[in-house]
């Protein structure tokens, strides 16, 4: 087992490079088997969730080149299964988008039900609508979910609630039907409009993504394209938060700061600097800087992925903050390890009471997922002392050269996978 170690207490200086966006990479992936043409897609991060998507693809006969790192080739003319192997679903929840793809293309598609973070329970309820709407049979059994039509027919769906997944689901299956489809109460995240132009780049016909309503008009066939994924909004927000809670000035570069408004608001209350270039968004901590109150919303609202980096944030700040989360309700797991760093910390409900404090202290942690993983070494970044982040496979499902992109910003942060390793780095540091 891998784990961070960390010696907090330097402010994070500098600026770092921001990778694809791994949700609208792994919904792009799944979406390129769409077409039986060789379809290049670049900036796609390598990380483990876009690796055994990648796997996942290949497995059922699709073939997959790597041109680099960060730039990969499929081709869907070989796939010989409309059935993805529960190993792939369990490890990664994205595997479900290839029922919306396999369906739009084959009219037919069968996956295991999906593993994923443990942040709360996570129906597909929604996605299972839309299918049948669109004239699927849909039938769970034996973990698995299959769906299947002679034809698929364009409807008017509403989603009861806003969600990514079912939207982009829905959007692939409906791309390949007949006729016209709405999709009302749709997510509008940035990644849903990057599946949707990356579609409309292979042939489709959608309208409104961005929006709550999207118009898809039917095509009968997609074909080859040459896509770049966009910036990852969360990646760059965790490495600004990173930079306030240490006190220091981080600028990330290759980002859309329009798709960091909702987390740079929030900054700007606390009363950091924020100063947003073409490309790039530098932020400058406030030293104190101020409580404030965060609600996670769909977008443009402040975002559920990045509701524990705050709640890391605030645990540091003057005052007492109080932090709601309204989309997944397990989404506070991490509370008792930042406790076990001295942070004051009440959770009640989906609301968590945070009474700001003047230091952290290094403890050895557990990462509960990934994105309170990565608010756990942001803690450890901030702390006094040494911080020992056990379970990091989850950080590394999301993050591309999480450690080492710290490490140019200033941090002393490693990777080791022994005790032995721990104890030379704390022999090192101290
Ligand atoms: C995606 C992101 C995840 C992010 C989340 C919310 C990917 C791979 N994952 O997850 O990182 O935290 O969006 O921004 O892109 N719901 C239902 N029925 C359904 C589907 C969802 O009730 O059929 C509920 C969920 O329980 C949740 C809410 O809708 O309360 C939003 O979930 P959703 O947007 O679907 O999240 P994911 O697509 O799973």
């Amino acid at each position: 087992m891998e784990q961070y170690v960390i010696k907090g207490g330097t402010p994070l200086k500098g600026e770092v490079e921001i990778g694809g966006a791994k949700n609208a990479a792994l919904a792009i992936l799944a979406a390129a088997i769409m077409t039986e043409d060789t379809v290049r897609i670049s900036n796609v991060p390598d990380v483990r969730d876009t690796n055994v998507l990648l796997g996942a693809i290949q497995d059922i006969g699709a073939t997959v080149t790597r041109e680099d790192k960060n730039t990969v080739v499929i081709n869907g003319a070989g796939i010989h299964t409309y059935s993805v192997d529960y190993d792939y679903v369990n490890k990664i929840r994205a595997s479900y988008y290839l029922l919306g793809s396999m369906l739009g293309r084959f009219k037919k598609a069968e996956v295991a039900l999906p593993g994923g973070c443990d942040i709360g329970s996570r129906p597909i309820d929604l996605h299972i609508k839309g299918f049948k709407a669109l004239g699927a049979e849909v039938d769970i059994s034996y973990g698995l979910i299959s769906a299947k039509a002679d034809r698929l027919v364009g409807n008017h769906i509403y989603l009861d609630k806003v969600s990514v997944g079912a939207t982009i689901n829905i959007l692939m299956a409906a791309v390949l039907a007949e006729g016209k489809t709405v999709i009302d109460n749709a997510a509008r995240e940035p990644h849903v409009v990057d599946v949707a132009n990356f579609l409309n780049s292979m042939g489709a016909d959608i309208r409104g993504a961005g929006t709550e309503s999207i118009r898809i008009n039917g095509v009968s066939k997609l074909h080859g394209t040459d896509y770049s994924v966009i910036p990852d909004q969360i990646e760059a927000g965790t490495f600004l938060f990173a930079g306030v809670a240490t006190g220091g000035d981080v600028t990330v570069k290759n980002v859309i700061p329009k798709h960091l408004e909702a987390t740079t608001s929030k900054l700007l209350e606390t009363g950091c600097k924020v100063i947003e270039f073409d490309d790039a968004v530098r932020v400058i901590a406030a030293k104190p800087y101020n409580q404030t109150s965060v609600t996670t919303l769909p977008y443009p609202g402040f975002p559920t992925d990045m509701q524990p980096q705050m709640a890391v944030v605030l645990a540091l700040a003057n005052g007492v903050s109080t932090v709601t989360e309204s989309i997944f309700e397990s989404r506070f797991k991490y509370v008792d390890e930042l406790a076990r760093m001295g942070a004051s910390m009440q959770v009640e409900g989906n609301v968590a009471i945070i009474k700001g404090v003047d230091k952290l202290t290094g403890a050895r942690v557990q990462a509960p997922d990934l994105r309170a993983g990565a608010a756990l070494v942001i803690a450890g970044l901030a702390a006094e002392g040494v911080t020992i982040v056990d379970d990091i496979h989850y950080i590394q499902r999301g993050y591309e050269l999480f450690h080492e992109k710290l490490q140019k910003l200033g941090a002393t942060i490693e990777k080791t996978s022994t005790d032995k390793e721990i104890q030379k780095f704390i022999l090192k540091v101290s």
